[in-house]
């Protein structure tokens, strides 16, 4: 017995240690294979109490530290410094530690039938775990033995040893409990340069002034594409990392494809590797990122698709690119809630002149006239709720700001052929509903110079096969809708012979 220890009071034995040691030990070992549940329902008390797990783990984590730093207190250099304690002490320490971490475990083991875990993670998790309870436990038995045998050197050797060893267990065990609930990376996101180039981590660069920047003026590749691909690919594709041979984290390494060839056509997403990948089924071998990671939402797929479809732009704002409002405002969905509201408001100051001059019109025509997105100028204004008392003379004062206007609806309004001529002074339009109108074939054919138009609805006009005929020549309409016009079967054949990409409803 070490000199610092008195003696016990109680006749030492090994007889409690072994009763509940053993049994505890052998639960813990068959944890990882046994299941609650017949496989498709799990109980709810054992989910109910599985959910005390992340409360639990608290109380043996901070056990085992404590009996830790009892044992380095005791170290002979320490020992003069921190005042004695008996041996019980650290006994009671141990036990508690045993018998809490065996409660965590069992909670843990619990709460892995929720699912939704990556297996992987789960089962590293599970098994550090499990080694964890069993070391605490191994710490009280093979401390009772010491007491019963103070002439075996070695059992009061191990005994430190085995604290230690359990110590080192449990933090690798909290690194995957960790990982499982933050994601892979969780540590060492903030990291300071020097730790990410030991840890083979990529650089993330500095994007401070960048949030600062309105979504337009964001450069298409370093600001926009590069972004999404640092949020979920990086980690894996960089030049440390290399999976697959590839590289994402600059854009020649994104040009430069992996090691079956290329993963980007310009002007092509539909045979672009990279954007079939993300696309896949999440359960699909091959979907990038891997099974466990965060798939890309669908605001970042459109973004990376727009990005590849503009002909993979290295350089160049998202306004000089011509990117269409739809995805600048997808992109500013994927940013963190934090630098949108910063983005939003500076946007909204360098908007406060012009949207003096956006009140002035809201004052006199009726409907709904806003920015799409907030603060900048591509406008969209809906007649939904101003019905026939918006008429020509209306319309031609949204010609004012006709040059920023994308999205216009004037379904069931008062417009007449003679007043879509001041379309004209709109050619950013990409959304016209002219539904219920009274427009006729005069009235499609202004639109003739509009040649960013996209979707067209001329639902129940009185637009005829020759209305539609002059819809032929609008390069980027890609749907409009002909139902209860006076178009005829052999109307629409024409046009879609010409234009078989069109989409025509019904
Ligand atoms: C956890 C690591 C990991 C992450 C994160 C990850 N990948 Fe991968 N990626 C791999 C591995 C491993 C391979 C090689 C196996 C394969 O081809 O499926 C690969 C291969 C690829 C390939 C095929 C390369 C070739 O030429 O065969 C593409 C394309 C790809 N990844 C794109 C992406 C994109 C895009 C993202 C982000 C949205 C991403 N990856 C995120 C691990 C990752």
């Amino acid at each position: 017995m070490q000199p610092s220890e008195s003696p016990s009071k109680d006749r030492p034995s090994t007889a409690p240690a072994l009763a509940v040691g053993i049994p505890a030990i052998l639960i813990l070992a068959v944890l990882p294979f046994l299941r609650v549940g017949d496989g498709t329902s799990i109980p709810k008390l054992s989910l109910f109490l599985g959910r005390f797990h992340p409360t639990l783990l608290h109380l043996p984590v901070a056990l085992l530290l404590l009996a830790l730093l009892l044992e380095l207190v005791r170290l002979p250099g320490l020992r003069r410094v921190v005042p004695s304690f008996p041996s019980t002490v650290l006994d009671s320490v141990l036990w508690l530690a045993a018998l809490t971490g065996f409660a965590t475990a069992l909670a843990g083991w619990l709460l892995s039938h929720e699912g939704g875990y990556d297996a992987g993670l789960l089962d590293q998790h599970l098994w550090s775990g499990v080694a964890t309870g069993i070391g605490a436990f191994a710490c009280v038995l093979v401390r009772s033995f010491a007491k019963m045998r103070p002439d075996q050197a070695v059992l009061h050797r191990l005994g430190p040893a085995l604290v230690v060893g359990t110590c080192g267990t449990m933090l690798v065990a909290a690194h995957f409990g960790g990982s499982l609930t933050h994601g892979e990376g969780y540590l060492t996101e903030y990291a300071p340069t020097p730790i990410r180039l030991l840890a083979g981590l990529p650089i993330p660069r500095d994007r401070s002034r960048e949030r600062l920047t309105p979504i337009a003026e964001r450069e298409a590749f370093d600001g926009v594409a590069l972004r999404i691909f640092e949020n979920h690919c990086t980690a894996c594709h960089n030049p440390g990392k290399l999976k697959g041979n590839l590289k994402l984290d600059t854009y020649e390494g994104v040009l430069a494809g992996g090691q079956s060839g290329p993963v980007v056509r310009a002007g092509d997403p539909g045979s672009s590797e990279l954007l079939k990948r993300v696309h896949l089924p999440l359960e699909d071998k091959a979907h990038m990122p891997p099974k466990g990671k965060t798939p890309l939402t669908d605001d970042e797929m459109a973004v990376l698709a727009w990005w590849i479809e503009a002909g993979v732009p290295k350089s160049g704002t998202l306004k000089a690119r011509n990117a269409p409002v739809e995805i600048r405002v997808a992109f500013s969905r994927t940013l963190p809630e934090g630098e949108r509201r910063v983005v939003e408001e500076l946007q909204n100051r360098q908007a406060s002149e012009y949207e003096a001059t956006l009140k002035g019109l809201r004052a006199s025509v009726p409907g709904s006239l806003r920015a799409i997105l907030p603060g900048e100028r591509d406008l969209e204004y809906t007649a939904a709720i101003a019905g026939t008392s918006f008429g020509d003379a209306e319309l031609q004062k949204l010609g004012s700001v006709g040059g920023d206007l994308l999205w216009l609806d004037l379904s069931r309004t008062g417009v007449t052929d003679a007043g879509l001529k001041v379309l004209a002074k709109m050619p950013k339009l990409e959304r016209l509903d002219l539904r219920g109108t009274a427009v006729g074939d005069d009235g499609v054919r202004a639109l003739a110079s509009l040649s960013n138009l996209q979707t067209l609805s001329l639902y129940g006009t009185w637009v005829t096969d020759a209305g539609l005929e002059s819809l032929r020549g609008l390069p980027s309409l890609r749907r409009v809708y002909v139902g209860g016009t006076k178009v005829t079967e052999p109307g629409r054949d024409a046009l879609r012979k010409a234009r078989p990409q069109l989409l025509m409803t019904p």
